[in-house]
């Protein structure tokens, strides 16, 4: 999509280039994540307002290091270069650059010594987080010095009449407490933007770009009831509205009532084309006697592409397949170091469609974080129970269900899931919890109900905090409201005469249980 303001981000490869990213868009200013060596020709054709140069793990006195077009610095385009950033520019004008031997990493104090734009309205002793190896010796004509620290002469350099600034320290990250305002000035105060980019006219550009693309044709979705793709299914069906055909696929391993939550707000309230796929029972008869955790999410996976499939073909005539795909999994293909380690387990989405379906990809939510996906769904009215709701595994609670799943024992995770959910949304401060959930055990213990023995399941429950799902620590829910979820799954779900929490981190554990 055009967008008629934005910044552009090269990446070099630091592990915190998406920070850049979501600080600039808080300042509603649009950006996009593009490759280190990025032709000056062909940015200057999409004309930024502004160019930043990343952080990266590289030293630029390293043979083969990556490098940019030294033609950026001639576009009249205003550049703001961090830490490797900064030492790229140093080095690509003339200046020089020190391998350093040791790491500076951590806090510091700096002192701004002149005016300049990026620090506009803030104080003139300023806490930074530098992460730095190699420094800036020397700088190159034109340039000088606006902040110093105790390590660093050169803490953050100018040359206004180019404007074009380079920082040593990462104004992105949390560490440095006014650098969302540093990045903020660099885009407003430097490039001239004026920060108005909302998700109200992203949704007006992205529909009338939909309708373009689209024409006449129709497009089909598959519809998981999760953030992502009830987003698009929201944003396709205000665009192109009948041209709009969703699947949805009941596996039976939803949580509970869930199957009914998506027809009644898609198919009723929302009015779409849903064809549901009530196919639990081919599920269930698939995994049956099935307890290997790789076997179940095969099994799942191709369940699920075959039954897909099959009402696919019924729907009819369509030429586009939308997917939810979003902006996290676009970056990933443009960093020099390539997207993060390998897949620890086989996750599952609509690929490998047999032969005979062939579609062009929609993805109206690539150019989208997580949070704005959600507050794109918010503003096309979207309840709180979608939008907010946490991430939910592709084969479902078939990865909770550790050993045999048969109906009975769906109906019992469902129940004490359930007892989990209620008790943790009374929490104030829920959304902090980035998933929780219960997860049956394939063994049984020892109880006592009344006078009488029992010997009945095992359920655990699981609560995490996390930033993307990659790492996670236990969430340390109160004790109160331990108590509460241990008391109501044992008084009210049959079956249940024992219920623990699970106090592993991932890594080196995992979130789900399989
Ligand atoms: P793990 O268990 O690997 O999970 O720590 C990390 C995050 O990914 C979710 N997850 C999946 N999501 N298909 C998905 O779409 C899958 O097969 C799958 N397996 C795990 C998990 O719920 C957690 O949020």
């Amino acid at each position: 999509m055009k967008h008629s303001e934005w910044i552009a981000i090269l990446d070099y490869g630091s592990q915190v280039t998406q920070l850049i990213a979501r600080r600039i868009r808080e300042q509603k200013v649009y950006c996009e994540i593009i490759r280190f060596d990025t032709k000056a020709v062909d940015l200057a054709k999409r004309a930024p307002k502004g160019i930043i140069l990343s952080g990266g793990p590289a030293s630029v006195t390293d043979k083969g290091s990556p490098l940019c077009d030294p033609a950026l610095f001639d576009l009249g385009i205003p550049i703001l270069g961090i830490c490797y950033g900064m030492q790229l520019t140093a080095q690509t004008l003339g200046g020089k650059v020190h391998r350093g031997t040791k790491r500076e990493y951590g806090k510091a104090m700096m002192q701004v010594t002149k005016p300049c734009p990026l620090f506009q309205g803030l104080e003139k002793n300023l806490q930074v987080w530098m992460s730095h190896g190699d420094k800036v010796e020397a700088m190159p004509a034109g340039f000088e010095t606006v902040a110093t620290s105790d390590n660093c002469p050169y803490a953050a350099m100018q040359n206004a009449a180019k404007k074009i600034y380079g920082v040593q320290f990462h104004p992105e990250v949390v560490h440095t407490p006014q650098g969302a305002q540093m990045l903020g000035n660099f885009a407003c105060k430097v490039c001239g933007c004026s920060g108005d980019w909302k998700m109200s006219k992203f949704i007006e550009d992205n529909i009338q770009a939909i309708r373009a693309k689209v024409g006449k044709d129709h497009v089909l979705l598959g519809l998981s009831g999760g953030v992502d793709s009830s987003v698009v299914a929201a944003l396709l069906h205000k665009a192109i509205g009948k041209q709009l055909h969703c699947v949805f696929v009941d596996n039976g391993l939803l949580r509970y009532n869930e199957a009914r939550e998506v027809e009644e707000l898609f198919g009723n309230a929302f009015g779409i084309d849903l064809h549901t796929a009530h196919s639990q029972n081919i599920f269930l008869d698939a995994l049956a006697g099935v307890t290997d955790p790789e076997k179940k999410r095969k099994i799942i996976g191709k369940t699920f592409i075959d039954v897909f499939a099959e009402k696919a073909r019924r729907v009819g005539k369509v030429k586009y397949l939308a997917q939810g795909t979003l902006y996290p999994d676009v970056i990933e293909s443009v960093s020099p170091i390539g997207g993060p380690s390998a897949t620890i387990k086989s996750h599952h989405n609509v690929g490998g469609l047999p032969a005979d379906l062939k579609f062009d990809l929609i993805e109206p939510l690539r150019e989208l974080f997580k949070d704005e996906v959600r507050a794109v769904g918010r503003e096309l009215g979207l309840p709180s129970y979608v939008v907010d709701r946490q991430p939910f595994p592709g084969p479902g609670l078939a990865v909770r269900i550790l050993g045999d799943i048969t109906r009975e024992r769906v109906d019992l995770l469902q129940l004490a899931d359930l007892r989990v959910r209620e008790e943790i949304l009374k929490m104030e401060n829920h959304l902090d919890v980035w998933q929780y959930f219960a997860v049956l055990l394939p063994i049984q213990t020892v109880g006592v109900m009344g006078d009488d023995r029992t010997y009945e399941n095992v359920v655990a429950v699981r609560a995490v905090q996390s930033l993307d799902g990659m790492t996670a620590d236990w969430f340390k829910l109160p004790y109160e409201v331990l108590d509460s979820i241990s008391s109501r799954i044992i008084n009210e779900v049959k079956g249940v005469n024992r219920v623990v929490y699970d106090i592993s981190s991932k890594p080196p554990s995992t979130i789900e249980w399989e």
